[in-house]
Order: C-alpha cells, then structure tokens, then sequence
C-alpha cells in the first residue's frame, strides 16, 4: 500500500492508495478512528457497483447507513446538499458521525462541503471511485457547489480525516471518463514535472489499458504532487493556483454548456490546449514546444465539439468566474514544461485563441 500524507499539521491526513483496499475498508476506518456512526453517501450506480458491499463490511464495526443522491453534475448544488442534512438531522447525526463520499469528483465536493457545514463541521472521508476523483479532486480540501450557472461558486476548503483510494474501482469507470481524468493527469507533467510527463507521453497506451500497476504508479506520483502543493498553500492564496491550469476555460465551458453534455475533465482538455495556445501567443513558450504540448493532450482521445459555444459566450462566463482578479480574467500560462506564470489573459487575445480553437473542430 502506498501512503502519501498531507502535511497540514493538524488537519493533515493520508491518502491511502492500494488495489483491493474496498476490501479492507473496514480495519483501516477502525484503525484510522472515523467514529461510530458512519453515512456512506453516493449515487445509485456507484452504490450498487461499490457501497453495498461497503456498507456490509462496515456494518460488522459500526453503525453504517447509507444517503443515496442524484447523479450528475447539474445535481452538484445547494438542493442536494440540504437533502443530505435533512437525512443526517433525521437520523440524530451528532458531531461524532462521519461521512463517506464514495463516487467521482461531484460526490467527493457536495460531501466534502456538507461536512463542512453540518453541524460546523463533521469528519468525512474521500473514496474515490473516477480517475479525476483519485487525481485530484479528492486530495486538498476544496469542498463546494456550483449556483445556477457558476462553478463551484459555494463552498469551503475543508481537509478529509482520510483519503482511501482503490484503484480496482477503475475497472467499472466508462471509456469517456477514464479518458476524462487522464486530462487532469497529464496537467500534473505540464505544470510542475517534465519528467513525469515524458513518462506519461511514453505510456499512455498502457495507461488506457488500464495495468494496475502503471495506475497505481500514475496515481501516486498525482497524489504526491497534489499533496505536496496543498501543504504549502491550502487555501490557493499562491502556488496552488497553478493547479488552475486549463481551468479559467474549463469552467466557463462547463457553465456555458449548463453543465451537461462535457465532462470536467474534457473541458479542462480544451482549457489546456487553449492556455498552451494562449501561452504562445504572448511568446512565453516556443511554437515547437507549444505544438509538441497540444499534441501530449490530443494524443489522450477525441473531444467533444464545441462549434456552438462561441468565444462572445465563454467571455460572459468567464466574468462571473471567481478567479477574476480585479475585473481582469486570470489565465495559468506555461513558460515551458513544469513551469508557469499567472497572468491577465487580455479578452481579446482569448477570444482570438477560442474561435481559432472552435472553428478547427
Ligand atoms: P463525476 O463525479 O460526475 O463521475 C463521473 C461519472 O462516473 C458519474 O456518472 C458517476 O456516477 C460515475 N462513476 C463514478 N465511479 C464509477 C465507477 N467506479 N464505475 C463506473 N461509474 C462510475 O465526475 P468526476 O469527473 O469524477 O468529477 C468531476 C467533478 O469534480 C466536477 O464537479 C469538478 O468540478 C470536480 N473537481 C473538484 C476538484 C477539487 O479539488 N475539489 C478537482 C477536480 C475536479
Ligand atoms: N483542482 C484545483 C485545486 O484543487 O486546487
């Protein structure tokens, strides 16, 4: 088993990572002391692939129940979380209870933001079950909602008691998904380490194929990466907008799309590809090694198409976009490989890379 910790002095935790470790569930939340009560919360497919057999192994140590919730990102909002502290005020929920967020990124946020809030805050866990979830989205502490059609508008940053990351779970996750997370993988290499994204360039095939052991690998080193980050600037007051990269476009074309019909992590596919664009476009980063960058993303699958979001729309998005910075849209740019710089995109400039990007689709 591979164990990363998140150095955060008090609110630190570990990010267990292990094929089969659903199956020892159990001991470790015992080991770990997660309490007595326990919720597990997911949605109704990921609860039968993976919450029932948790709920049974659990139910020989505690007092387990499950809290089922939509699918979904539209369902990623304010209603689904007040359906789970309806459900805990019900159940007599004290602060001693603990909330299991089994499923992808979109459980692992409404979870992680109702812990946050019920009660002042209750302990939770992430169970990652998606690519992107075990990546990133689990790691960090960054909790929250989307209201009406800005992303992640609500929320908290509030760290896990414990991550618990079984890669077997991947096995059941469909092809668009796996592919979705390997976009926030490759992000890792771009942002802070060359030679990881040389690794991942080199195996990408294997890597779709799945092989546990290059996943579990894979997983690690994004963990540790993400870790290592987060412990030295939880809140994003600094170094940890990098892990922003793509995200300025991702966002917005996730709310224009009213968030259906693209994943999050396809929208961070294109938000990479635009930000690499982009990065050229203001000369930080050569031609060649923008071109070779791009072709590193596209080589992960086909994206959707974006012929109906024009650039006119993604700007409008973007300003409700809560990485503004007095009034000015703020773009993660690459200076080279692992290597980045924050600045003002320049609305024209971005809607010049955009409509390039839309009308080459
Ligand atoms: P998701 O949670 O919507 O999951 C994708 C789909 O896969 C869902 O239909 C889900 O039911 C299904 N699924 C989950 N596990 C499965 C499994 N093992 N087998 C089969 N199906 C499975 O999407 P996601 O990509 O995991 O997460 C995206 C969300 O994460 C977005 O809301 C994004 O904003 C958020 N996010 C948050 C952070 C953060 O730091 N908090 C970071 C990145 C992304
Ligand atoms: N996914 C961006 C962050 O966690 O900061």
């Amino acid at each position: 088993m591979k164990t990363v910790h998140v150095h955060l002095g008090e609110r630190g935790y570990d990010i267990l990572i292990a094929p089969g470790l659903l199956e020892k569930a159990g001991d470790l939340f015992l080991k770990n002391r997660v309490g007595k009560r326990i919720f597990v919360v997911a949605n109704d497919d990921v609860f039968q692939l993976y919450g029932q057999s948790l709920l049974e192994q659990l139910r020989e140590r505690f007092e387990a129940t499950e809290i089922l919730i939509p699918d979904g990102e539209k369902h990623k909002n304010l209603v689904t979380v007040e359906n789970i502290y309806t459900y805990l005020i019900a159940q007599g929920a004290d602060r001693d209870a603990t909330l299991v967020a089994l499923g992808g990124g979109v459980t692992g946020d409404i979870v992680g933001f109702a812990a946050a809030t019920f009660l002042r805050g209750i302990r939770y866990i992430q169970v990652p079950t998606t690519l992107v979830s075990q990546v990133d989205s689990s790691v960090g502490g960054k909790t929250g909602v989307n209201y009406h059609l800005a992303k992640n508008m609500i929320g908290a940053f509030y760290q896990p008691h414990l991550v618990y990351i079984d890669p077997n779970t991947l096995s059941s996750l469909p092809e668009r998904e796996f592919q979705s997370g390997l976009y926030e993988v490759v992000k890792y290499g771009l942002i802070y380490d060359a030679e990881f994204l040389s690794y991942l360039d080199c195996h990408l095939e294997a890597i779709k194929q799945r092989d546990p052991a290059i996943l579990e690998q894979v997983i690690g080193r994004c963990c540790e990466i993400k870790a290592e980050i987060t412990s030295l600037d939880e809140r994003e007051s600094d170094l940890r907008r990098i892990l922003n990269f793509g995200h300025t476009f991702a966002h917005a074309l996730e709310a224009v799309n009213a968030f259906q019909g693209i994943t999050h992590g396809e929208a961070v596919g294109y938000g990479m590809v635009a930000a690499t664009r982009l990065s050229r476009s203001k000369g930080l980063l050569k031609p060649e090694q923008a071109e070779h960058i791009e072709g590193v993303v596209r080589k992960i699958g086909p994206l959707p198409s974006i012929e109906d979001v024009s650039a006119e729309r993604m700007l409008e998005s973007m300003e409700r976009d809560k990485k503004r910075k007095e009034g000015q849209i703020m773009v993660v740019l690459l200076k080279e490989i692992g290597r980045t710089l924050i600045q003002p995109g320049g609305e024209a400039e971005i809607s010049e890379i955009w409509e390039e990007l839309r009308s080459a689709c």
